[in-house]
């Protein structure tokens, strides 16, 4: 009982009695405007943004407890009253005193039905639940379906109560908010529209009208209305059991007005006699509106269970075509979590983090690095519109390398940050390039590096450290030069900034300072000394890439010569020969922020793409040095592994000569996949993986071995309960990037590893207690936490795509590089890739071998060629990509032997 079953090969899924599984929650959502949360209860929530709420806002710990939410009831003559999703105080009971239903819950992306069977009433429902693809509804459709041998007469309710206003009131203000209500009460419907909205933006005329309406199949309106929680659920009453369910209660006269009252939309319909096998269907719908003709078109269009059924189809074949990536490894189940795991960063762009039952931090905006990695999967199944989304979010970055950190909810809005001390995490600097190396493989388009953008302003300055006191709002967002024009540079003058001025950020040790934190959010109390030595080999890795890709801009574009602003010379010229003074480069830095403080003088310089790349492999070089001589660390057993971190007092965090041993997983990481790290070292860091983060039972490989100390000089993290979050749980994201690194170093076998026992604790669903899909982490009981919702799917599916199929984008041109296990072949020894590089559509199937001999495209024969690590790969050129048809589906087959 309680596995998960697929039913397709499109992630559809069914589950039986799922209601027995505490922390079940599946997203449904629109393009724009309407996200909800729902349970096999039906419970969660449901809300446009943090000031919108349709539904009370739930988190993860009274999602299962509160039952102010969906339902559809039947007051059955003779037998009593049934809650078709179990949400009555009679299913509480019997979950556990016996006599069940039998329940079984079918989901695909961004619907979910649910099948419940009563032998004591003779009734199954079956309720689907979904938003409209525009998101302008949630839609609840329920039949009622006679499997008794006998007549059944029974009156139905549909029920949905209506929240109405922001998150904040849940507890602030929660009564007063609820005097502000004006609810109206149609024959049809419920509508509540507060007259001012109280949050944090104050109090304001609200605009926004919620409703909730119920008709029958063929649109016929509900018998009763119930427009207040009081009135529906009586005196004394509660949702579980309420009074007007029970007593076939006398709704309102309609039209009616209350006002000042907590708000339902709670519907009657006629009594109806079901015969044996006979059938009937209500529908409820949920939304928001801004005038009445708006909420009348949407009443219009969807009015039967035609209507409504054909929005439901919609649904079904919009999100399907979505997630245009398939593999075929031979297992079906692995490649139906794999599609899972593709939609989810589609999930993250509608949710962000904030608004699942776990995610209830932050207000809807999303993280800086959270935008930039979300966009790599984007680059892989919607490309067309990343280019401006990339150009638009480089507006972000300030003239001192930092950014904005408070991001607007508009593409390329970032606000100001009024706080005294802001917060700089010191690898934001990291993420746009990596997304735009990305975005120029799989194009070719190397032009975007000189398209102009401009540069974020407000009050912090000197990346993070001081205030430029000459700015103020009138002054604007917006960078500008000395005789106050608006500042443009090109994104390659802002990927320059960001990690030139890393390269100088340095504490006593010559890493990269902490500052607020790197991607670990909660190393977040080391701003003074603490060092990141992990996302130091991170910018390592850029330095490396970025020389890669000014020397083909310079081969394949003819740009010998690029122009950058004048203030960039002070780091530029920063002799080699100093490197190893902190002092120096710290100078150069304070240098460099001052004449940016406030306006900069507009003037440029051009600098030779040659001279800039040899710039940066000698940044790298030393760097990478710098931790190889300092930073490895091992002892007599044979360990070995890098150190990642200084803490606040200037003491390094990982040791592995005394007990307890203290490893990170990120700090291997970025030493494996900058090539800091030598082969033998990858070797050594594998082993030690092995041996002190590896659990298999619980996903893998956890983030950090037990420190068994609070740590108050490093971050909250130590806070944490050992096996959680941040503080050692197997956190998916890093270890899919460990996986990623390994990969890229030719450690096939141990990447492949992390990958698949990732993925076979979150698919065993008796522990992990989670749908399909990859969770944020694994905590030490293996359940699969804080679900959709994580930039480990951006990253699972790309090292999935580019490093397992080995199929990835090179300025352009498609390059096919298989490093495929044994277990990722089918029957007859063939894996398959379904997906669209170049506005083509590709199935792309491997055969099972060492190397490759020979591949085809429709039939036409493809260059393999050799390259450094004695592995060949396929190559298609960009030119020979846009010759084919954009309309068909092309098969390549890549021979192997
Ligand atoms: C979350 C955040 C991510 C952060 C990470 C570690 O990871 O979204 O920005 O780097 O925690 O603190 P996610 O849930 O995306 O896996």
């Amino acid at each position: 009982m309680g596995a998960i079953t697929f039913i397709d090969n499109d992630g559809t899924f069914t589950i039986k009695n799922p209601e027995n599984y505490t922390g079940l929650y599946f997203p449904l959502a629109g393009e724009k405007k309407i996200k909800s949360s729902i349970t096999p209860n039906l419970s969660g929530d449901s809300k446009l943004d943090q000031n919108h709420f349709l539904l009370e806002p739930v988190s993860i710990e009274n999602l299962h407890s509160n039952k102010n939410t969906r339902n559809f009831w039947c007051n059955a003559e003779g037998k009593g009253i049934w809650s078709v999703c179990g949400s009555s105080a009679f299913a509480e009971a019997e979950k556990f005193t016996g006599g069940q239903d039998e329940s079984e819950l079918t989901a695909g992306f961004m619907w979910q039905q649910l099948s419940r069977i009563s032998e004591k009433f003779g009734l199954q429902a079956t309720t689907t639940n979904f938003v409209t693809v525009e998101g302008d509804l949630e839609i609840m459709m329920v039949s009622l379906k006679n499997v008794s041998d006998s007549d059944i007469t029974l009156t139905p309710f549909g029920v949905i109560p209506i929240y109405g206003r922001s998150a904040d009131n849940l507890r602030d203000h929660r009564h007063v908010t609820s005097l502000l209500h004006r609810i109206f009460a149609f024959e049809n419907r419920v509508e509540v529209k507060p007259v001012l909205s109280f949050d944090e933006r104050g109090h304001q005329r609200n605009d926004t009208t919620y409703f909730v309406a119920g008709f029958d199949e063929n649109g016929a309106y509900p018998t009763q209305v119930y427009e207040t929680v009081e009135k529906f659920i009586g005196e004394g009453g509660s949702y579980l059991n309420p009074e007007a369910v029970r007593t076939l209660k006398t709704g309102t006269a309609i039209p009616a007005k209350t006002e000042g009252k907590e708000a339902v939309g709670a519907f009657q319909f006629e009594k109806i006699t079901l015969k044996k096998l006979e059938e009937k269907t209500y529908v409820m719908l949920l939304g928001t509106s801004i005038n009445a003709q708006r909420t009348q078109e949407l009443l219009a269009k969807y009015h039967d269970k035609k209507s409504v059924g054909k929005a439901l189809n919609r649904v079904k074949k919009y999100w399907k075509k979505k997630v245009n990536v398939s593999f075929y490894t031979g297992n079906k189940e692995v490649d139906n979590y794999l599609k899972w795991i593709c939609f989810q960063p589609i999930l993250r762009r509608i949710y962000g983090c904030s608004f699942l039952p776990y995610h209830d931090y932050g207000k809807g905006g999303r993280g800086f690095r959270d935008l930039w990695q979300d966009c790599l999967a984007l680059l892989i199944m919607d490309p067309t519109a990343v280019r401006k989304m990339i150009v638009d979010n480089y507006q972000g970055i300030r003239i001192d390398g930092t950014n904005a950190t408070i991001i607007g909810t508009k593409q390329g809005e970032f606000i100001a940050d009024r706080n005294n001390i802001t917060r700089v995490w010191m690898d934001h600097a990291f993420w746009p390039f990596v997304t735009t190396k990305l975005y120029i493989d799989q194009t070719g388009d190397l032009e975007i590096l000189l398209e102009k953008a401009t540069y974020f302003k407000d009050l912090q300055s000197n990346r993070g450290t001081s205030h430029d006191l000459k700015w103020n709002v009138k002054y604007g967002n917006r960078q500008r030069t000395s005789d106050y024009q608006i500042y443009h540079g090109s994104i390659l003058e802002h990927i320059l900034i960001q990690n030139m001025t890393q390269f100088f950020d340095i504490g006593e040790h010559g890493n990269m300072l902490l500052h607020g934190a790197d991607w670990n959010d909660a190393i977040d109390m080391a701003a003074k000394r603490g060092e990141s030595v992990a996302f130091t080999g991170a910018y390592v890795l850029n330095y490396r890439q970025l020389a890669q890709v000014l020397q083909k801009l310079k081969t394949a574009c003819g740009y010998s010569k690029i122009e950058v602003l004048e203030e960039l010379k002070i780091l530029l010229q920063f002799p080699e020969n100093d490197f190893d003074s902190v002092i120096k480069r710290r100078d150069a830095l304070e240098q460099y922020s001052e004449r940016c403080k406030h306006n900069i003088s507009g003037k440029t310089i051009i600098v030779d793409i040659d001279f800039l790349c040899s710039n940066l492999l000698k940044k790298a070089d030393y760097m990478a040095e710098h931790i190889r001589n300092n930073e490895w660390l091992c002892n007599d057993a044979g360990d070995g592994w890098f150190n990642g971190y200084y803490d606040d007092h200037g003491n390094p965090v990982e040791s592995c000569k005394s007990e307890p041993v203290k490893m990170m997983l990120t700090s291997q990481v970025f030493q494996i996949m900058s090539g800091t790290a030598t082969d033998e070292q990858v070797r050594m860091i594998c082993e030690s993986a092995d041996k002190y983060l590896y659990e298999q039972s619980i996903g893998g490989y956890r983030l950090n071995t037990n420190f068994q100390e609070e740590k108050f000089d490093l971050g909250r993290m130590f806070g944490f309960a050992y096996g959680e979050k941040e503080n050692g749980a197997v956190f998916s994201h890093m270890a899919v990037m460990y996986a990623n690194a390994l990969y890229q170093r030719g450690f096939v076998k141990e990447g492949y590893k992390v990958l698949d026992t990732l993925l076979k604790a979150a698919m065993n669903f008796e522990k992990s207690k989670i749908y399909p899909g990859i969770p944020e982490y694994f905590n030490n009981d293996g359940v699969g936490m804080y679900a959709y919702l994580t930039g480990a799917a951006s990253w699972y599916m790309l090292t999935m795509i580019h490093e397992v199929y080995g199929v990835r984008g090179e300025y352009g041109d498609l390059i096919i590089s298989p490093a495929l296990t044994e277990h990722q072949f089918d029957e007859q020894n063939m894996a398959k890739l379904e997906f669209e590089f170049a506005r083509r559509k590709f199935e792309i199937h491997i055969q099972r071998g060492e190397s490759i001999h020979s591949a085809t495209c429709d039939e036409d024969e493809l260059t393999v060629e050799d390259t450094w690590n004695n592995k060949n790969r396929v190559r298609i050129k960009k030119e020979i990509l846009e010759q084919l048809s954009a309309d068909d589906t092309h098969i390549i087959t890549v021979y192997c032997s």
